[in-house]
């Protein structure tokens, strides 16, 4: 019986340079292992404008994909093999609130600028968009924080919490300047008055996985293997941050461990299928554990099958592509655009 790797394997040889797989550094080894182009979230977007072929098959969950249409060029086509696959955070900030929030605080007659994390649904992008603001990777949040801060009196940061005060305590913004909204009642219960003080407005979203990370499991991992370093992902806490010795995206962990000298041992506090990989590849070298197994579920829910099935109906013409809602596209380019060139 022909597996779905043979499959896989059979049809990328078939379609050659009509189609590329990209995927993320938290896609499953039996996925990983059939991706032509991987990275974190600003690897990936970036890379998307290089891609020639036709078909874009994107592993990962949907706002990537989202955002890989979006950068698509005309008659290019992205395909996500599990298109239900959500990001909680993402799903933490609906565009109509971020939108009303957006347009209460304008009241105040100060100019806030919106920058929205790239794990947020096209129609925050758009809302972005629209109000002159932009997106941010946790590869680039320190960057487009100076950018949005150089724009207006104040920043809206969307929807992680997390990412937002790691970063603002790496620019040395002081607590003092900042504000966590009520975002409750619809947008209703924003205090506007409190949020005119501040220089950088909070949206309350946090990812759960990401949230599992705690102090103790920290101190713990310090006590088992002596020496031991810690690098965590940006959407920790900022107190995991203070106590690891490094934090950033999946690309700076990836190579964190490999500059690592031989011998190191190193806790990573980051999605489980990325530290295990990385556990693999330096097995015997370096000693690689997890804070915690901490497992994106909507990451995993991206199959070896699921990925033959799309490749096969990509093939043979009946596979869905990825729409952008009418109305969300150009102001949602507009915001990654931004971002890309701020960051060229
Ligand atoms: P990176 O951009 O660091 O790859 O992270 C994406 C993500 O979803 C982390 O939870
Ligand atoms: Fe979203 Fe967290 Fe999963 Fe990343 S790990 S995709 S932020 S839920």
């Amino acid at each position: 019986m022909t597996t779905h790797s043979e499959i896989i394997s059979r049809i990328r040889s078939e379609m050659g340079d009509s189609l590329v797989i990209m995927g993320h550094h938290y896609q499953n080894d039996s996925v990983i292992r059939h991706v032509d182009l991987k990275g974190d979230s600003l690897e990936l977007a970036r890379k998307v404008e290089s891609v020639q072929a036709e078909h874009i098959v994107f592993c990962g969950v949907y706002f990537m994909g989202e955002s890989a249409a979006l950068l698509a060029r005309e008659g290019q086509k992205v395909y996500l093999p599990e298109p239900d696959a959500n990001c909680v955070m993402s799903q933490m900030a609906p565009a109509a609130r971020v939108d009303k929030v957006l347009n209460r605080l304008a009241e105040s007659g100060r100019t806030i600028v919106p920058l929205t994390y790239v794990n947020s649904s096209v129609g925050v992008k758009a809302v972005c968009g629209k109000h002159g603001g932009s997106v941010c990777t946790s590869a680039n949040a320190e960057t487009m924080m100076r950018w949005a801060m150089d724009r207006g009196d104040a920043i809206l940061f969307i929807p992680d919490k997390n990412l937002a005060r790691n970063t603002a305590n790496r620019l040395g913004i002081p607590e003092a300047d900042w504000h966590m909204l009520n975002i409750t009642k619809e947008g209703n219960a924003v205090d506007t008055t409190a949020a005119e003080s501040a220089r950088l407005l909070l949206w309350p979203g946090l990812c759960a996985i990401h949230a599992r990370f705690n102090l103790r499991q920290i101190q713990t991992a310090r006590e088992t293997h002596a020496g031991i370093r810690v690098v965590v992902h940006p959407e920790c806490s900022p107190e995991v941050v203070a106590a690891a010795d490094a934090a950033g995206s999946t690309s700076f962990i990836i190579n964190y461990v490999k500059q690592a000298e031989e011998g190191a041992a190193i806790a990573i506090g980051t999605e489980i299928n990325l530290v295990e990989r990385l556990a693999k590849e330096y097995a015997g070298r370096k000693t690689i554990v997890p804070l915690l197994e901490s497992s994106c579920s909507h990451m995993a829910s991206v199959t070896e099958d699921k990925l033959s099935i799309t490749l096969q109906e990509v093939q043979n013409g009946t596979a869905d592509p990825v729409r952008i809602p009418i109305g969300f596209t150009d102001h949602a380019r507009v915001a990654l655009e931004r971002m890309l060139k701020a960051c060229a």
